[in-house]
C-alpha cells in the first residue's frame, strides 16, 4: 500500500482542479476553506436549480433521511411513486424510470430503444445521434456523444451510432435505414459549447421520426427541470419526443435522474432493466421538493425574465469588448469571445471570486441557479468586464 501524500493524492486525477476545497453553499454562493466567498456562475454544470443547500431540499432530505434510506428496488417506496406521478402529470410522457446519473438514464434511454426495436421493428437497433453532442461517460453514452475527444478512447466503442448534423435534417434523413430505430438528441448541445436546435428543426425531427416509425429521445439532462424557461425544452417547439432523459437539475444537487417514456415506448420486461438505487426514496425526496418549486408558472416566468437579462447583458458586454455573439436559451448561456481565451478568464474569475465555464476555448458558459438575482448577474458582470478590459489592455499592450 503506498500512502498519498496529501489528501488530494487519494482521488484519483480524473480532471485538472483548483486546489480550493470547498466547504459551504447557500443559493448563489459558495466559500471554500480558507473563508473565500466565490459567486457561482456554474452550479455544479446546471445542477442546482435551486442554488446551493436550498432549504426546501435540504429539509426533504433530513425528514426522509430520518423516515426510510432505502427499502430495496424491488419494493414501492412513497416519495418514488409520488415524483413519478408528479412528472407524468406534468410531461407529456407515461412512466418514469429513475436513474442515479444522467449517463445513467441515457444508457436506459438506448437500450429501450433497442428494446422496442427488437420487439417491433425486426430488430433495428442502430440509433442516429449528432455531432457535437454529449451523453454520457458509460461507454454506450460515450459512443452515441459525438464529441471528437471521444472517438480514439476505450475503443472499440459500442456499435450502431451514427452521426447526423444539427440543425441539418437532410443529414439526418440519409442515415435512415432498416436498421434504425430511434434519434436522440440534446436540444442544446450543452457540453459543445450550447450550440441550439431551431424550434423548426425539432418540428422536422419529429414529423420525419413519426414518418419512419422511429422513436425519437430528447436528452434534456441539461435542458430539462425549467433551465430554458419552460419545464422541459421541447415544449418550446411545440412536439413531444417519445422518450425524454432528465439528470443535473432533478435532484436540485443530489443524485437523481429519470427516464420517461409514453406508453408506446415504456416496452421493458421485468429482468430488463434495475439496479441497487434506482428510485431509492431520499433521492426522490429531494426530487419532489425540486418539482414543486420549478414547476410553479412563476418561477418558470421568471426564469425566462432573468435569462433575457443575463442576455441582454452579456450581449453590452460583447459590444464593448468586440466579442461574438450570446447563443443558448433561459439561463444556459454563451457567450463566443472569438478568441481562445476563455480558460484564462476562468482562472481569472476564480482568483476574482467569480465561478464561471469555458466549455470550449473561445466559449463562456452561464448556468447559474435558476432563481439567480439581478444584483448577483449584476456583479457577475462587473467582475468579467473587468477582466475583459485588462484582457484588452494587455492585448493592445502586445
Ligand atoms: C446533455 C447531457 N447528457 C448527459 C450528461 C451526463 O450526465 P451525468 O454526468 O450525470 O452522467 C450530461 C452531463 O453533463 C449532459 O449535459
Amino acid at each position: 500500500m503506498t500512502t498519498a501524500t496529501h489528501p488530494y493524492d487519494a482521488l484519483m486525477d480524473i480532471t485538472a482542479r483548483p486546489k480550493a476545497v470547498f466547504v459551504r453553499g447557500a443559493g448563489s454562493y459558495l466559500w471554500d476553506d480558507g473563508r473565500k466567498r466565490y459567486l457561482d456562475f456554474v452550479q455544479g454544470w446546471a445542477v442546482n436549480c435551486l442554488g446551493h443547500s436550498p432549504p426546501a431540499i435540504a429539509d426533504a432530505l433530513a425528514a426522509q433521511a430520518k423516515r426510510l434510506l432505502t427499502p430495496s428496488p424491488a419494493f414501492y417506496n412513497e416519495p418514488s411513486l409520488k415524483l413519478a406521478q408528479a412528472l407524468v402529470e406534468n410531461s407529456a410522457f407515461d412512466q418514469v424510470f429513475f436513474a442515479n446519473s444522467g449517463a445513467e438514464a441515457n444508457e436506459g434511454a438506448i437500450k429501450l430503444a433497442r428494446k422496442y426495436g427488437s420487439l417491433h421493428k425486426g430488430g433495428a437497433f442502430e440509433i442516429i445521434s449528432f455531432e457535437g453532442g454529449f451523453h454520457g461517460r458509460t461507454l454506450a453514452t460515450m459512443s452515441a456523444s459525438g464529441k471528437k475527444a471521444f472517438e480514439p478512447l476505450f475503443e472499440p466503442k459500442v456499435s450502431g451510432f451514427k452521426k447526423a448534423k444539427l440543425n441539418d435534417i437532410a443529414s439526418v434523413e440519409k442515415l435512415i435505414n432498416a436498421n434504425t430505430v430511434a434519434v436522440m438528441l440534446e436540444p442544446i448541445q450543452g457540453e459543445s459549447g450550447v450550440w441550439p436546435a431551431t424550434d423548426q428543426f425539432l418540428r422536422e425531427l419529429r414529423a420525419l421520426t413519426q414518418a419512419h416509425g422511429l422513436l425519437l429521445i430528447f436528452d434534456e439532462i441539461q435542458t430539462g427541470m425549467g433551465r430554458t424557461g419552460k419545464l422541459f425544452h421541447h415544449e418550446h417547439a411545440g412536439i413531444a419526443p417519445d422518450i425524454m432523459t432528465l439528470g443535473k437539475g432533478i435532484g436540485g444537487g443530489v443524485p437523481l435522474a429519470a427516464l420517461l417514456a409514453s406508453e408506446r415506448a415504456s416496452c421493458f420486461e421485468h429482468g430488463d432493466q434495475g439496479g441497487t438505487f434506482n428510485g431509492n426514496p431520499i433521492m426522490c425526496a429531494a426530487g419532489l421538493a425540486v418539482l414543486e418549486e420549478v414547476s410553479k408558472p412563476d418561477f418558470l416566468k421568471s426564469v425566462t425574465e432573468t435569462g433575457l437579462l443575463l442576455e441582454s447583458e452579456l450581449q453590452k458586454v460583447s459590444a464593448r469588448h468586440g466579442l461574438g455573439g450570446v447563443r443558448g436559451r433561459g439561463l444556459l448561456l454563451a457567450l463566443d469571445l472569438k478568441l481562445s481565451i476563455a480558460p484564462g478568464i476562468v482562472a481569472q474569475a476564480f482568483e476574482a471570486g467569480v465561478l464561471l465555464n469555458a466549455p470550449q476555448l473561445d466559449t463562456l458558459r452561464f448556468m447559474p441557479a435558476l432563481n439567480v438575482t439581478r444584483a448577483e448577474i449584476a456583479e457577475m458582470i462587473d467582475c468579467l468586464d473587468g477582466i475583459l478590459t485588462k484582457a484588452g489592455a494587455a492585448r493592445r499592450v502586445a
